[in-house]
């Protein structure tokens, strides 16, 4: 067997084998493909499973999910499936295929192909690479766009001059390869993205692939992807208006470097090169790319309502206490905090949102609404304004324990009443 793929986890390599012999048992023949055969090729490990079947792709998942008692959800329509086994590991599963595109960023017209035809689909020679898993020959290694050869030169290229308007996410992904790995982008593939710049291409595609290629790439490379994009002229066919600041872009990497979940970085650096937009286009934008809500209250919030909060912030006086900037700024997320301070230059209101941030935004009272009760406080909006107080007491240091806390609270009560 290739010592390819031998390099697999051993729990995988059994996993995949039998997929081999269960495509073989019914005549067919799998193929390990896509993201996992490049990795292999580059000695990383890979996350993902792709089995092409030259067959029944769907007929294939089911069998394997019945060994192992595991889920299958197929889609017909792509003759694809998906198979989840018990300890969590996912194998995606695809009819091989050929496809024709009609008009640039629509779906292709899809028919069943040989396994060279559906390698030479796909966007990049670096993503074109099978290994054979039939039970006669497992291992073997199928290149037929030469792909090893772009690894040894550290070069993403596209297949054919065609591939940029066939699909133009593959725009967003030249660039995710290349920075990912490290590799410069082969000449022509960089003529057709300059041409594809120009062609205006990225306003065939639907907001939904758009904006997962988008996120994809944001995550990956924040600071770096977004430069790209805009050196590419690529950034204004995503959206009119987006506009890159290296500076800010790095001093938010560092600001979200351990605080922001991983799914929000993208749309936080999105709503960082949103800066110039109006608040409608920011609205727009969030539609263009059929954003997720969490993602669509970053980019909005970090427009209008962010400014109206500096603002705030500025006419405070310098000897506002900590809990009147609490005040100001509890109504923002901490991401679209991140992003506003960003923007900001050495300034009191810059370190004010960034203790606020980093200190008082968690605080909370040890004492809870029914323990205010229990204090004898008036059920109603007494039991808030006592809760509120006590908070603005911890943030301001007024109280530092449970004891100077309590008896807080009691005046508190005792005034409410
Ligand atoms: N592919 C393609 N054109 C696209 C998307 C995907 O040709 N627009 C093909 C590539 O062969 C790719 C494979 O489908 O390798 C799987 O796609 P995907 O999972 O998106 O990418 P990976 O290459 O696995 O990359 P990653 O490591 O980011 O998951």
């Amino acid at each position: 067997m290739n010592s390819l793929l031998q390099s697999l986890d051993p729990a995988d390599l059994q996993l995949v084998l039998e997929c081999g012999e269960l495509a073989a048992a019914r005549g067919f023949r799998a193929f390990l493909v896509g993201g996992a055969v490049r990795d292999l090729v580059l000695g990383l490990e890979s996350p993902d499973i792709d089995v092409l079947v030259v067959g029944d792709a769907i007929a294939v998942a089911q069998d394997l999910a019945r060994q192992h008692d595991g889920e299958v959800l197929r889609h017909h329509a792509f003759q694809t499936a998906t198979v989840t086994l018990r300890d969590g590991r996912r194998i995606d599963f695809a009819t091989a295929r050929s496809e024709t595109y009609s008009k640039p960023g629509i779906l292709p017209e899809v028919t069943p192909g040989t396994l060279e035809q559906d390698l030479e689909r796909r966007d990049f020679t670096i993503n074109t690479m099978a290994l054979a898993l039939h039970p006669d020959g497992p291992g073997e290694l199928f290149d037929p766009c030469e792909g090893q050869e772009d690894v040894r030169g550290a070069q993403v290229r596209f297949l054919h001059e065609q591939s940029f308007s066939d699909d133009p996410t593959r725009l967003l992904r030249a660039l995710r390869f290349a920075l990912r790995l490290g590799y410069r982008i082969e000449s022509r593939t960089a003529t057709g993205i300059r041409a594809a710049a120009q062609g205006e291409f990225l306003g065939d595609i639907s907001g939904a692939r758009l904006g997962r290629e988008f996120g994809k790439l944001l995550s990956e490379q924040p600071v770096a992807g977004a430069a790209a994009l805009q050196e590419w002229g690529l950034l204004e066919g995503v959206f009119p208006g987006l506009d890159v600041d290296s500076g800010r872009l790095t001093r938010l990497a560092e600001l979200v470097e351990s605080e922001a979940p991983d799914e929000l970085r993208p749309w936080m650096t999105l709503a960082l090169l949103a800066v110039h937009l109006a608040p409608q286009e920011r609205w727009d934008l969030v539609r263009r790319l059929n954003l997720p809500r969490e993602a669509q209250r970053i980019v909005v919030d970090s427009g209008e309502p962010w400014r109206l909060a500096l603002e705030a912030l500025n006419q405070l006086s310098v000897d506002a206490p900590p809990s009147a900037v609490a005040d100001v700024l509890d109504v923002l997320s901490a991401e679209v905090l991140a992003v506003g301070v960003s923007g900001v230059k050495e300034s009191s209101q810059r370190d004010a949102a960034l203790r606020y941030l980093h200190e008082h935004r968690q605080l909370v009272p040890d004492l809870d609404g029914a323990a205010i009760l229990e204090l004898g406080c008036a059920d109603g909006p007494a039991v808030g304004d006592v809760l509120r107080a006590l908070r603005r007491a911890r943030i301001d240091g007024d109280v530092t324990d449970p004891a100077s806390e309590r008896t807080l609270a009691e005046r508190l009560v005792r005034e409410a009443n």
